[in-house]
């Protein structure tokens, strides 16, 4: 299967008007391949868009007879407060669609012939001494995660949430569909509402220092290799179940910081320890988790395919993205 311009695909993606979505979505338009997007509304785009609710079948299930790719993304945003009520919605947001396109791929003639379900890095334990790939990478849990300390309740229920959603996704068969789990560490990109422009924000404001004890990695991505990495993983019809979609050199809080200072050109940031942090964090309704966690994740799978990074390393990669912030503003 391959997409370009000579040989357009039709591609759908469920939840695709968030951040990720759209930067999909225009890579594809942009190749010349025909993609309609699945929204709870209202959202209009240069292409197509059709309603679903993300709960129920309906003349939507249409737009997935003979396409050639799907790629859903549905989810509410995860920077918020794990209270009861958030948990419902973070699970029922992700697994409730997931088992919906169970249900339509089961109606159709001609199901796409692949599959890509979002899911994420962070299903992998907390790691400071091993990289985590899809073989030989261990799922988190209540691993410790420094002499006195277990992983906090919070970080398992992420890891429980992330393995439920990869199980409503691989559990059911679907004999003629290949299917594939991303699983997303941050993908970059520097548009405003995303994690680089937040990050961003506190390096310019000088606030921009190493987080807790700066040791934690992080996993991350250029928008850029993550649309190629997908564009790489249709083309390559032998790859199926979880991919690490991660670039392959992550690095300790304190490296990734200083790079992105370096990237904006502030030569200093106020450090932030944990204890001020998930003071910062609960003010801003969302988790230390997001920042604390330690994904020391690695792309094997893409990377024995041949995938070839654009942005394999974070220094490059930051200021790339800030020189593209720079000439948008
Ligand atoms: N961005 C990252 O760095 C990252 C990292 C790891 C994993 N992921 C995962 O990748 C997926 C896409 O990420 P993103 O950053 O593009 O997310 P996003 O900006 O929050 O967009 C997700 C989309 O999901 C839809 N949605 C939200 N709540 C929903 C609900 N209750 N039912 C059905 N649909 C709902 C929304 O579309 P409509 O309102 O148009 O329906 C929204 O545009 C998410 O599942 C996320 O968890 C992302």
């Amino acid at each position: 299967m391959s997409g370009s311009g000579t040989h357009p695909l039709r591609i759908v993606i469920p939840g695709g008007s968030g951040q990720v979505g759209r930067m999909l979505a225009r890579f594809f338009h942009e190749r010349g391949d025909h993609v309609t997007v699945l929204t709870r509304g209202p959202y209009t785009a240069p292409w197509t868009t059709v309603h679903w609710d993300g709960q129920t079948l309906g003349p939507w299930v249409e737009t997935l007879e003979a396409a050639d790719v799907c790629i859903h993304l549905s989810g509410r945003r995860i920077d918020c407060r794990y209270t009861a009520r958030h948990r419902r919605e973070l699970y029922d947001s992700r697994i409730g669609p997931t088992r919906l396109l169970h249900e339509a791929f089961a109606r159709l003639a001609h199901p796409p012939r692949l599959w890509m379900n979002a899911s994420a890095a962070t299903i992998y334990r907390h790691s400071l001494d091993q990289p985590m790939d899809e073989i030989t990478g261990e799922f988190g849990g209540n691993e410790p995660i420094s002499r006195h300390r277990r992983a906090p309740e919070k970080w398992n229920w992420t890891v429980q949430l992330v393995k439920a959603w990869e199980e409503a996704f691989f559990a059911p068969p679907l004999p003629r569909t290949r299917r594939i789990a991303l699983r997303t560490s941050l993908v970059l990109s520097p548009a405003p509402g995303g994690v680089f422009a937040v990050l961003s924000y506190l390096v310019r404001a000088g606030l921009g220092g190493t987080a807790g004890n700066g040791r934690q990695f992080v996993a991350w991505m250029h928008e850029a290799d993550y649309a190629r990495a997908l564009a790489f993983l249709i083309e390559h019809e032998e790859i199926e179940g979880p991919v690490n979609l991660a670039a392959p050199h992550p690095l300790p809080n304190r490296a990734f910081m200083a790079a992105l200072r370096e990237a904006w050109n502030v030569p200093n940031g106020l450090p932030t320890p944990a204890a001020l942090l998930a003071l910062g964090m609960f003010l801003l309704r969302s988790e230390p988790e997001l920042i604390l966690k330690s994904r020391f994740v690695i792309p094997r799978r893409l990377l024995d395919a041949g995938f070839a990074f654009q942005f394999p390393s974070w220094p490059e990669a930051a200021s790339d993205l800030v020189r593209q912030w720079k000439h948008r503003a």
